[in-house]
């Protein structure tokens, strides 16, 4: 592995999102199905209580020309380029790992309410990075809080996809780009946050 695998987020340096790609997003944004969340219910427990979860209404690719895109202006190592939209009206987007990247760059365009925050989670007897993808932790009475990050809206945060994570307070729902990566190598970095030994 040619990259840290202990690197919780960073910044990456790069231009703002070009207007054709943002005119698209917020394009699909306004014509999600609200239906869909009907089969896309998710429920968490936390503190005994189980509520229904912020999951994705929205998770779709943007495009061979927005690949392209990122692919020439942020990391040619960048693999997929997609949507992620949440259900309004919901507190927590379920804690996870990433299904099919190691690190995902968020770009968001609403973030989804002043108070959120992204924190990582160390699952009660497990190691804290975890090789196995898609794991939904959806009981948070195991899960213990090892560290947490705000992303601003409209600049490129990269997230440890190996690693536990949710996103916490977000009843506006949230919309943001995200692009898959594994290796890290090239991509130009800054306020990175390591996890604490
Ligand atoms: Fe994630």
């Amino acid at each position: 592995m040619n990259y840290d695998m202990e690197l919780l987020s960073a910044l990456v340096q790069a231009d703002a999102v070009p207007e054709w790609l943002e005119s698209r997003v917020k394009q699909q944004v306004s014509q999600i199905d609200r239906e869909v969340e009907k089969n896309t219910e998710r429920f968490l427990t936390i503190n005994g209580e189980r509520e229904p979860g912020a999951n994705d209404i929205a998770d779709r690719p943007l495009g061979d020309d927005a690949l392209e895109w990122a692919r020439d202006c942020i990391c040619s190592d960048i693999y997929e380029v997609r949507l992620h939209s949440t259900i309004p009206g919901r507190n927590h987007f379920g804690a996870h790992t990433d299904c099919t990247r190691d690190f995902s760059i968020i770009y968001l365009l609403e973030d989804g309410g002043p108070e959120q925050e992204t924190v990582f989670y160390r699952e009660h007897g497990k190691s804290v990075l975890r090789t196995e993808k898609r794991i939904w932790a959806d009981n948070y009475d195991i899960l213990t809080p090892i560290a947490s990050v705000k992303i601003d809206v409209k600049n490129y945060t990269l997230l440890n996809g190996m690693i536990i994570h949710g996103v916490n307070n977000v009843p506006e729902g949230r919309n943001q780009i995200q692009f898959s990566i594994s290796d890290i190598s090239k991509l130009k970095l800054s306020h990175r946050v390591y996890l604490a030994k």
